[in-house]
């Protein structure tokens, strides 16, 4: 949620910016603004819109403009319009900042700046840590309160006092009109990279904006700080004590986050998923040898055979993923599985007993509710593992071990393909754990063979893009659409409906099919879609029945059903088939149908896919 960048270096900064905010815009994407040095004044241009919008308002890029700041908006506090747009200034004008997060006592430190004679602009929180670093830059050594320690450079020291005032989250960049070579970059809570390369420095919320000029950088870790000016960059905590960090390699390429021949990155992730879970699994799984391979959590593998309960928690998708995990570690492994909203789970008091371990699972790995939830667990005793899709993101760095998904960096809004490496992990991890706990090894080796053969089945199922396409234009002005699928495949429904929901705007309802008569049949009119997931398995014919209850209602069936099975054909109105797998490994199949159902109907109905209204791709606020 909002995306920051700042440049120092010897190049125009204005163009570097903008370049890096459309990264980033993923991110955020109802305002945007950038605050340029220009001869020791802070020049502020900001306006509400994308972007493009923030483009066509700015001037002509000048050459001695070498440093600035950057920031693309998802409103939390006041409304997206030119004021509460970012780069915020302080009220001497010699502040400048950009923020991702929440101040959680801005109201407190706004009233107390008030009767300090300090005046406000705008609705943000935003604007009360400009003022405070303000307020903090202009009374330095002004009296005890405001002793610098000697030889502390000042804008530094306004900096960090002004930090230690504030409770909340945030990734900042900060600028000061009086020191022409230097930003500040802080960290708490959202993330903070800073890319180095010779000479030039790119700090940014996230590797996506800096990866095009250097694969060098430094992750900052909460209540750190980072000073950077010509001559080089150090790093501090809040609390001015010095610390020493390493550079990293970002693990992505350019080519990885660019369109490519794709209209949207939707629509490109969604292809991209047969090469995804290849490189997910790829080292991971060993058909030869019937083993499985999960590097990042084997120290913890002996003490999981002997857990008495699993909890999964997570947000939105990755939700359904942990609800797609609890079935395949209660069936494969016999081992007690809840799964839990991370957000609910963080306030509910849970109890961990000994024996309990607790897996995140996160793509962005920035997810709040989630992180708190990771924090909640850990507090109660309990091990915390991560299925996390960002390198070296909180989640990632918060739990005690963890398997990364490796799906490639995931920009389109919309979670596609970190979905379904989310499932493939789980399974791998649900396979070699009911293998170590002795549930059934020929069952662990049939899986194993058939996760392997995942990735070609993804690729035939793509092929019917345009028949799926065809689907979603016959229905495309029903604005009541249902999901119904049953077992393992209700998670697979309700990601069905979230997908529809999200990107198209059409209300959807994903439901167990069984459940449809208890309630939600009533809203079955003439020529309602109800999209029905009823591959082979053992509750193939009750599905049945719940179809034929929605054709007696005359609602139209799209039924996604496995290859070569014609006696679904008389129940369909519209027919998509998936290739014939293991019951437990059917949500990688059964998915990619509603994925591209929902992309296509977004598209038809004339919507921006990767940047749905009022959503941002990492949820970092409450
Ligand atoms: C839906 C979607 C969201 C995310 C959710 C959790 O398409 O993308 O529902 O799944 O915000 O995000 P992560 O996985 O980054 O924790």
């Amino acid at each position: 949620m909002c995306g920051i960048v700042a440049y120092l270096g010897q190049k125009t900064a204005q163009p570097i910016l903008i370049e890096g905010l459309k990264r980033l815009e993923y991110r955020g994407y109802d305002s945007a603004g950038v605050a340029l040095l220009s001869n020791g004044v802070i020049k502020i241009k900001k306006t509400s819109g994308r972007i493009a919008a923030l483009e066509a308002i700015l001037d002509k890029p000048q050459a001695n403009e070498t440093l600035g700041l950057g920031h693309t908006r998802w409103a939390t506090h006041g409304v997206p319009n030119q004021i509460n747009a970012h780069p915020h200034a302080d009220y001497t004008g010699k502040i400048a900042v950009v923020h991702n997060g929440i101040i959680e006592n801005y109201s407190t430190l706004k009233t107390w700046l008030q009767n300090e004679g300090v005046t406000f602009v705008s609705d943000t929180d935003t604007e009360v840590i400009a003022n405070l670093i303000g307020y903090f830059y202009e009374k330095c050594d002004a009296g005890e309160r405001t002793r610098k320690p000697q030889g502390q450079n000042r804008f530094e020291w306004a900096v960090q006092r002004a930090l230690q005032e504030v409770h909340g989250t945030y990734g900042l960049g900060i600028l000061c009109a009086d020191c022409p070579d230097m930003f500040i970059g802080a960290k708490k809570g959202s993330p903070l990279i800073l890319g180095v390369s010779e000479g030039e420095y790119i700090l940014a919320s996230d590797a996506a904006a800096i990866i095009e000029h250097t694969a060098k950088a430094l992750y900052l870790s909460d209540n750190e700080m980072v000073i950077v000016t010509a001559d080089g960059f150090h790093t501090k905590t809040i609390d001015n004590i010095a610390v020493t960090k390493s550079l990293e390699n970002i693990e992505f390429s350019l080519e990885q986050i660019e369109l490519g021949s794709f209209k949207h990155h939707m629509l490109k992730e969604i292809f991209e998923q047969p090469k995804a879970l290849t490189t997910c699994m790829g080292g991971r799984i060993d058909p030869q040898n019937d083993r499985i391979h999960l590097g990042g959590v084997n120290d913890y593998l002996r003490a999981m055979t002997h857990i008495k309960r699993l909890i999964i928690t997570a947000c939105g998708t990755a939700f359904h993923a942990g609800l797609v995990g609890e079935f395949l570690f209660e069936q494969m492994a016999r081992i007690i599985t809840e799964t839990e909203y991370a957000s609910e789970f963080r306030y509910r008091n849970p109890i961990i007993e000994d024996g309990t371990t607790v897996i995140a699972i996160s793509q962005s790995g920035e997810t709040a509710d989630t992180l708190a939830a990771v924090e909640q667990a850990k507090e109660r005793g309990a091990t915390v593992l991560g299925i996390v899709n960002v390198v070296g993101s909180s989640i990632a760095r918060a739990t005690d071990a963890g398997v990364y998904l490796h799906a490639g960096p995931e920009i389109g809004v919309a979670s596609t393909k970190a979905f379904t490496a989310q499932v493939a992990v789980l399974t791998m991890l649900a396979i070699e754990l009911s293998r170590r706990r002795l549930v059934s090894s020929d069952e662990a080796t049939r899986y194993i063979k058939e996760l392997a053969k995942i990735p070609d089945k993804i690729s035939q199922i793509l092929k019917q893009s345009e028949h799926i396409r065809t689907i979603a234009q016959a229905n495309i002005n029903q604005n009541n659409w249902l999901f119904l699928g049953r077992g393992i495949n209700y998670p697979v429904a309700l990601e069905g409906a979230l997908k529809l929901k999200e990107i198209s705007y059409i209300h959807a309802e994903g439901l167990p099919a069984a459940e449809m008569k208890h309630g939600p049949i009533a809203l079955i009119v003439d020529g309602m879609p109800a999209v029905f997931i009823a591959t082979n398995g053992p509750q193939y014919d009750k599905i049945i029945g719940n179809i034929c209850e929605v054709r007696a209602r005359k609602g139209k069936t799209i039924i996604v059903a496995t290859e070569g099975n014609d006696h679904i054909k008389p129940y369909a109105d519209y027919l998509i088939t998936v290739p014939d797998a293991p019951e437990l490994l059917q949500p990688m199949l059964t998915v990619i149908p509603l994925q591209l159902m929902a992309y296509h109907a977004a598209v038809l109905r004339g919507h921006d896919v990767d940047k749905p209204r009022n959503l941002a791709k990492s949820v970092t606020v409450e």
